[in-house]
């Protein structure tokens, strides 16, 4: 669903001002200031344990900053402020997707029923989402007993099926095979071209941000290191960490 008030087409989609967050009296996330606009695709790359996920899950408002604002279209949530009207216009697709113990149809349905769709609109979104991710043989599949490709492409259509104006997937291509990877490439960005969905997405796999990112987010022990456009981050990024990241001689 795209904003319809003209007002709001100039609106950040995110604001984050002094965000941190604190595990065992340990810094893991520190972002003095970042902006992400509507209608983007942004690709958030960075070290294992450099605080992706962590910002993630803030974006998602499922985890609560330790301190500083997050403003989502305009309105400010401070810490431990979740608001349903506001987290269901966002999905978020994990790092390691959970199905629901039955069938593909209703691991995809569920968000629907949840928003108290009638079943006619349920039947008709689920089937048009399956085929949008080319998962329609797979309708009455046990989702347990899927590959991790497919359970993947699942759980993308599961977040697909809301419609949310902005997709977060953490390493949503995580250890599938080069096809694979490809096709989920296809869905997301079929998925922004034709609703204008803003993407972010976590990844290790430089050549996916390249292919898909307009920006780039570096983050590095839970510091924003660089945020540019792709082309000139992975041509002639700004800063000395951002090559040694993309030459894989950084150390930490
Ligand atoms: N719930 C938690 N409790 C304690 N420490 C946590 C928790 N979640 C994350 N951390 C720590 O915060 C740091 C950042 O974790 P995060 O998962 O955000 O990293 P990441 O950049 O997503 O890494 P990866 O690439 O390995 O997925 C890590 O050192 C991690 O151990
Ligand atoms: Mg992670």
């Amino acid at each position: 669903m795209i904003l319809t008030s003209s007002g709001d087409d100039a609106m950040n989609l995110y604001e984050i001002d002094n965000v941190s967050k604190v595990f065992r009296n340990r810094t893991v996330l520190s972002i003095d200031k970042l902006v992400l606009e509507q209608g983007r695709i942004y690709a958030i790359l960075g070290p294992n344990g450099a605080g992706k996920t962590t910002l993630l899950r803030i974006l998602n408002l499922l985890d609560r900053p330790d301190t500083g604002d997050i403003r989502f279209m305009g309105s400010l949530f401070t810490p431990g402020f979740r608001s349903w009207e506001i987290s269901r216009r966002m999905c978020m697709v994990f790092q390691r997707p959970l199905m629901f113990k039955t069938t593909v149809y209703n691991n995809i349905a569920y968000g629907l029923k949840l928003r108290k769709y009638s079943r006619r609109q349920i039947d008709k979104t689920v089937r048009e989402t399956l085929d949008f991710v080319g998962m329609t043989d797979f309708m009455h599949y046990p989702a347990l007993k899927l590959s991790g490709g497919e359970m993947q492409r699942v759980a993308l259509a599961r977040a697909l099926v809301t419609r949310p104006e902005v997709l977060l997937l953490d390493e949503p291509t995580a250890n599938l095979d080069p096809h694979s990877v490809q096709i989920i490439e296809e869905i997301v960005r079929k998925h922004h071209e034709e609703y204008g969905t803003s993407v972010v997405v976590v990844t290790h796999n430089l050549f996916q941000a390249r292919r898909m990112a307009d920006e780039v987010i570096l983050l590095v022990n839970g510091e924003l290191v660089e945020q540019a456009d792709a082309a000139i981050f992975f041509d002639n990024p700004r800063d000395e960490r951002s090559r040694a990241f993309l030459d894989g001689t950084m150390v930490y």
